[in-house]
């Protein structure tokens, strides 16, 4: 619904989808809203209790034996279904993207389409198994590294990538053989419950993905539950480090997180200032500042400063946000109240910590963004210092810092002057540049002479220090859901032992 309608509306039920059946579960009810539009209401949902939380895992638990044992081409066929079920929809599932997290309409066709890609990146895994053969010094043994699924995966999904990254989490994890249940954000829960509709038009198995709504006390119940084997996590630091202790209290569970972020675009005094601008515009600006890997700040060598600054910062202004199905908006509403809340706060922070600020586009809320939670980009220059935290710590805004530096090894310097360690970009002609500051930079994703955002779904998603767990997501996600084990075999009808060891017994 454009912005300009908004209006009163009821939504859905929301049903948890456990042991291949949908339930109503007579529980406390959250509703989810339009961010561009409050009063719209996109449906009421369960928050899942421990019970709930308890017959999901049992169910993905007693699926696994059967599912592990299929073939993995036959899973694989599961996953070709599922494509194909996307592909028909992917307007509608957009649209219903743009309703409930606010996201621009081109935006969350981009998000459907990372999922379909990651369902058909899954599915062209299927007839190649990952594994490797190994030598042996002893010529009648064979080495092979082997893999088995870990059993049962916990989901918990972030609302900014709605449909895409339920698709990098649970995708991998069942293609391996696991099980799963899927907890997707309570502020696109809809979006949750379409995907796992279909999974199961598409066929898989019951109790294969089951789905379960609620907020961070269903997630903590997850967490916590012993029949849990991987718990996989895209959100903050904060709940990721909570799930990350939680999970190393049972010699079983690992804990895969991808967190929090201060991406940063690096751009040289050689580099071409059109490309400059636009790649530091869409990663500051693209999502409202949403993505895990958006730029919040942007270095800038001093030499360009100046005309950098003022280049930006005149796009930045001409930027549209507003109404999310407008084809030419550039970003639409934050995801919802505390959104809005953080980012002022971190705007009047950087006030009071010296920024001279360029733009201030500030909170939207009269006309059509009355009923609507719009905040304006704000764009300001501040010299680098340790002590500041505006631009060290998340904000998850439109709010970006542009930091002059003096040589490439200062930007390297500032680059890592946070806890964080996502993604980065250099803007650059000069390939020695970029060999600097790949291996002087602390991050998960680089680019060169592009955003620091738009990672595509065949490479590892993930971040160092507080951005990740050092396990990355997407196609990488198969490390991570997986066991790998030696398997070695002697042809010979004697055994030999490598490393000279005797083999005789007397
Ligand atoms: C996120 O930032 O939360 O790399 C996910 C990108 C997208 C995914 C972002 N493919 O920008």
């Amino acid at each position: 619904m454009a912005v300009g309608t908004c209006t009163r509306t009821a939504g859905i039920v929301g049903k948890n989808f456990v042991d291949g059946h949908w339930s109503d579960v007579a529980t406390e009810l959250f509703e989810s809203v339009n961010p561009a539009c409050f009063d719209e209401v996109l449906g009421e949902f369960p928050r899942t209790s421990a019970e709930g939380v308890d017959e999901a895992l049992a169910a993905a638990r007693r699926a696994f034996p059967q599912w592990r044992r299929m073939s993995r081409i036959a899973r694989g066929e599961c996953f070709d279904a599922l494509a194909q079920l996307i592909k028909r929809e992917i307007d509608p599932l957009a649209q219903l993207v743009t309703r409930e997290s606010g996201k621009q309409i081109n935006e969350s066709r981009a998000d459907v389409i990372e999922g379909l890609h990651m369902v058909q990146y899954v599915f062209s895994t299927a007839r190649m198994p990952h594994g490797e053969v190994v030598a042996s010094e002893v010529a009648d043994k064979e080495s092979f590294v082997l893999r088995r699924p870990k059993g049962v995966v916990v989901a918990i999904t972030p609302w900014n990538f709605p449909f895409a990254i339920p698709f990098w989490l649970v995708g991998p994890s069942l293609m391996e053989g696991n099980t799963a249940v899927l907890k997707p954000s309570e502020d696109t829960p809809t979006i949750g419950q379409r995907i796992v509709e279909l999974f199961e038009q598409a066929g898989f198995p019951r109790g294969v993905i089951n789905l379960v709504h609620g907020d961070g006390e269903t997630g903590e119940a997850l967490v916590r539950h012993p029949e849990v084997d991987v718990v996989c996590f895209t959100g903050s630091y904060a709940v990721g480090s909570k799930i990350k202790r939680i999970c190393a209290e049972d010699y079983r569970k690992m804990a895969v997180c991808e967190m929090g972020s201060k991406s940063a675009v690096i751009v040289m005094d050689d580099a071409r200032m059109d490309l400059a601008v636009n790649a530091s515009i869409l990663s500051a600006f693209k999502t409202a500042g949403q993505r895990c890997v958006s730029a919040g700040r942007i270095l800038v060598h001093e030499r360009v400063f100046s005309e950098f600054a003022r280049r930006f910062a005149e796009v930045a202004r001409r930027v549209r946000f507003g109404d999310p199905f407008d084809p030419q908006t550039f970003a639409g509403p934050l995801i919802n109240a505390a959104g809005v809340d953080k980012t002022l706060s971190y705007n009047d922070l950087a006030r009071r910590e010296g920024a001279k600020v360029l733009l201030d586009g500030g909170r939207l809320d009269s006309g059509e963004f009355a009923r609507g939670y719009f905040v304006g980009p704000f764009v300001y220059e501040i010299e680098h210092a340790p002590e500041i935290r505006s631009i060290r710590e998340e904000v998850f805004g439109p709010h970006v810092a542009l930091i002059p530096f003096r040589s490439v090894d200062h930007a390297i310097e500032i680059y890592n002057d946070t806890d964080y360690g996502l993604s980065m970009s250099v803007i650059t002609e000069d390939y020695r540049k970029v060999r600097a500051v790949r291996e002087g930079c602390e991050f998960g994703l680089g680019y060169v002479n592009l955003p620091c955002i738009g990672a595509e779904v065949q490479l590892p998603f993930g971040g160092v220090k507080k951005s990740g767990t050092g396990q990355p997501s997407a196609a990488a996600l198969v490390d991570g859901v997986t066991h790998k084990f030696a398997w070695t075999v002697n042809y010979a009808e004697k055994i030999q032992m490598a490393q000279g060891l005797s083999a005789e017994v007397k």
